[in-house]
């Protein structure tokens, strides 16, 4: 369509297009308010892309994940904040004698790896969708921390994910991939053996079977060294326990 057949009855209009910035109010203020719409519909959308562009910034924030979700996301916070080489509390409420066995809290503190909750539980889509859609309905089991982890309030964590099914939506094809990727820690199985090779019984050593990284190294609670399952000489590193000593841990959820 052309700017003539738009105002076809009036003669002033044939004119528009060469008058400039001079033009008169008399043929100006009916095409300003003719165009009114696009400019609201440009700044609805610039609102929506600042106001997405600034939620997906902030999701990317720890607060974020307990902003929203405080009854199942409140235990973990402190587990991720808390400082390698002091005591800390776990995600059940736990005291944990040095949070250096903390997953979150070690990759929180090294200030190469410096990540968010994110970075380990990198989100997509579709497990986005179904966190909001369990968050609404309240559809979602949670373990109740009795005297809690966040200042004495009780408080609720999560059913205990393996590596698995944190990787799940992901299509990743093992748990394995949680850690050992490009992005986090790129090694191979055989590079762990190396990198422990200074314990006797070194714990990356697939002696009987191949172990999921998480049997051991826990994200949100003490790591813990299977292999003290049954070699009572098995390395315990500062801020680790016994599989003995996670029996005795309260609220256990497997
Ligand atoms: C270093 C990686 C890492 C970081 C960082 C991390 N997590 Fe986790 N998260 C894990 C692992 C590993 C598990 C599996 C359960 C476990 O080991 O405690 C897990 C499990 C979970 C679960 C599932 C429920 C459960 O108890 O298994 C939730 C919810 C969760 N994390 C929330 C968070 C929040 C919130 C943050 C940030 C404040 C965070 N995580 C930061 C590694 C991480
Ligand atoms: C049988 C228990 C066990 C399993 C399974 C296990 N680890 Fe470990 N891992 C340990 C222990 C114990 C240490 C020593 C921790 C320390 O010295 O603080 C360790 C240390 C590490 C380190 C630090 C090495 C260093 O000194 O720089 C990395 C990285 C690591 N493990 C990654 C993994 C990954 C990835 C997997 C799965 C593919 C895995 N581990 C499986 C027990 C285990
Ligand atoms: C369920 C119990 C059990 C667990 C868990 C277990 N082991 Fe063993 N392991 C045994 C038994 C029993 C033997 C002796 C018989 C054999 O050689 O199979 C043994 C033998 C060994 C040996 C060779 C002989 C020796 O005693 O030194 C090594 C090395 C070893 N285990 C390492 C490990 C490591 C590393 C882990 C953890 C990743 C581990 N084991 C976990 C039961 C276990």
């Amino acid at each position: 369509m052309s700017e003539k057949s738009n105002m076809p009855e009036s003669a002033e209009s044939t004119s528009t297009p060469a008058e400039g910035p001079s033009g008169t109010a008399k043929t100006t203020t009916p095409r300003a308010k003719k165009k009114r719409w696009p400019i609201t519909v440009g700044v609805i959308a610039a609102i929506v892309v600042i106001a997405g562009a600034g939620m997906w910034v902030w999701h990317e924030q720890p607060s974020f994940c307990n902003a929203f979700c405080h009854v199942s996301m409140d235990p973990y916070l402190p587990t991720y904040e808390a400082e390698p080489g002091e005591a800390a509390l776990d995600k059940w409420g736990n005291e944990v004698a040095d949070a250096s066995g903390m997953m979150a809290a070690v990759h929180r503190a090294d200030p190469e790896c410096n990540a968010s909750c994110t970075s380990c539980h990198v989100p997509t889509i579709g497990e986005q969708v179904a966190e909001f859609g369990a968050f609404v309905s309240g559809d979602y089991d949670v373990v109740s921390v009795g005297s809690s982890a966040v200042a004495g309030q009780p408080s609720y964590s999560l059913i205990e994910r393996t590596l698995d099914e944190l990787v799940a939506a992901r299509g990743l094809e093992s748990g394995d991939e949680f850690c050992l990727n490009e992005a986090c820690h790129n090694l191979t199985r055989e590079d762990l053996v190396e990198l422990t090779a200074e314990y006797d019984r070194n714990p990356h050593v697939a002696q009987h079977e191949e172990y999921s990284c998480g049997t051991c190294h826990k994200g949100h609670r003490a790591s813990v060294n299977y292999c003290s399952k049954c070699h009572a000489d098995a390395p315990i590193p500062d801020g680790w326990i016994t599989v003995g000593q996670e029996q005795d841990l309260e609220y256990r959820a497997n």
